[in-house]
């Protein structure tokens, strides 16, 4: 620990990051993002450790979700506020089912860059470098556009301060208060559509109104209308990542200021690479994307750099392979951990192994396969005696139309209607709301399994 230095990354072989033709520009942003303010705090870092270490071993459960990219054209006020809506909404049943704490942790304030399949993109014969997230470049399809503006990481610093902002407001306000929480919920489960869903939401107003007849409510107010809410993003763009590295004064340990829990993507996870360099030096909580092309050999050594000492909480194996193909894939890598004896938390991305292109020409995800990945992910776990820690989903507050299928049933015809992502297919409000019941379902079946298991 004592050698890792917060730069060192740049001598190792760097993928997906832009290539800035400005070096004195990008050395002025750099230089003034490093004497903002971090955006997080090392104890919140340390404490959502803790609450991951909690998920390993199964006395927690993870809830990571929000955009895929979020985007300077659409941020608002009220964006931010449905997605911590819904997220809420989706803990609250997940609690239910699986009768210990979920720990909610947005892909929010700071999920700004993105890697890509192609470095350029090719539009009528015409070849641009590829939109790599609001954070680099622009979306439209012009060489202004596209080309990467070190700047933009002073926009994205304002946006994601403005988030947490707003968040923080949100989480003690008032506003996540259980019983408000959970009549939003019931308007949902009153669509006639969304009856299987009642049985689940009632039982969950019996508990509330238990409580409040026993006084619960009275006693644990601030438990009761507070919440802890973390951020989160992709670690890739490493000169914004280091610029917002500070030391801990209290431990001597450095903290990415940039978010509570970063994590490696599937694309830039070489065990010598950059990204890995950086992300083992900083003491925050760190994400692992694992894909079908995550070999046992890498993993040793990912966990080995990551977390040598061990540490419970410190590293959560991200595992993303798609649905149908989660049974060749995660047993061997569960047999890896077991063999190194490794702590880790496993959760299960089902969005990015279930991309498809639609009749229409939209990227989607079916909600069929998402639910599929997920319970296969469960089924593997059962069956190895480990633990499946949480979930991690891009979704959205809001209405949009991206990916296919739910109880208010969007059609691959209806993706035009509203398809607003910058980048992969979110689920809506109702697909998410609808998957949290499904997975509770499939929670509370588990603990049921579990419990009986130790009755006899
Ligand atoms: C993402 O989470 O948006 C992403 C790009 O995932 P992955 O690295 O797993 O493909
Ligand atoms: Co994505």
């Amino acid at each position: 620990m004592s050698e890792w230095q917060k730069s060192n990354w740049r001598e190792k072989p760097r993928v997906q990051m832009p290539d800035y033709t400005n070096p004195e520009a990008l050395a002025a942003v750099e230089a003034q993002l490093s004497k903002y303010p971090p955006l997080v705090f090392a104890g919140e870092a340390r404490r959502l450790k803790q609450h991951l270490g909690a998920a390993g071993r199964g006395e927690a459960f993870l809830l990571q979700g929000g955009d895929c990219a979020e985007s300077f054209e659409q941020f608002s006020a009220d964006g931010i506020r449905d997605t911590f809506k819904v997220m809420l909404q989706m803990a609250m049943v997940l609690t239910y089912g699986a009768k210990v704490p979920v720990v909610k942790v947005g892909r929010m304030a700071g999920q700004f860059a993105k890697p890509r399949s192609a470095p350029t993109e090719v539009v009528d014969g015409v070849e641009l470098p590829s939109y790599r997230g609001d954070i680099i470049n622009e979306l439209d399809f012009t060489p202004e556009a596209r080309s990467p503006d070190p700047a933009k990481m002073l926009q994205a610093y304002t946006q994601a301060a403005a988030t947490l902002n707003l968040l923080r407001a949100f989480s003690t306000g008032g506003y996540a208060d259980v019983n408000q929480v959970h009549a939003w919920t019931l308007g949902f489960t009153e669509n006639e559509k969304a009856e299987k869903y009642r049985e689940l939401a009632t039982r969950i107003s019996d508990t509330l109104d238990f409580m409040k007849a026993a006084g619960v409510n009275q006693d644990t107010a601030h438990t009761l209308q507070s919440v802890e809410f973390y951020t989160s993003h992709e670690s890739l763009l490493l000169e914004y990542e280091e610029a917002l590295t500070r030391l801990d004064s209290t431990s001597g340990n450095w903290l990415a200021g940039s978010g509570h829990m970063l994590w490696i993507g599937d694309r830039t996870r070489q065990p010598d690479g950059a990204h890995v360099e950086f992300l083992s030096g900083v003491l925050n909580p760190i994400g692992l994307k694992c894909g079908p092309t995550t070999t046992a050999e890498d993993l040793k050594a990912l966990m080995a750099k990551l977390n040598p000492d061990n540490e419970e909480g410190r590293l959560t194996l991200i595992a993303r392979f798609g649905a149908g193909k989660v049974g060749e894939n995660l047993p061997r890598l569960i047999q890896t951990v077991k063999e190194e004896g490794a702590n880790v938390t496993w959760v299960c991305d089902p969005m990015h192994g279930n991309t498809i292109k639609s009749a229409t020409g939209y990227k989607t995800r079916p909600f069929d396969s998402v639910l599929r990945e997920v319970r296969e992910f469960f089924a593997v776990h059962q069956a190895e005696g480990t633990i499946p820690g949480g979930v991690h989903f891009e979704m959205t507050g809001q209405d949009v139309t991206e990916c296919t299928g739910g109880v208010r049933a969007v059609t691959e015809e209806d993706l035009s209607d509203r398809y607003h992502t910058a980048c992969d297919p979110r689920l809506n409000a109702s697909q998410s709301l609808e998957l949290a019941f499904l997975v509770a379902e499939e929670l509370s079946a588990l603990r049921e399994a579990r419990e009986n298991r130790q009755a006899g």
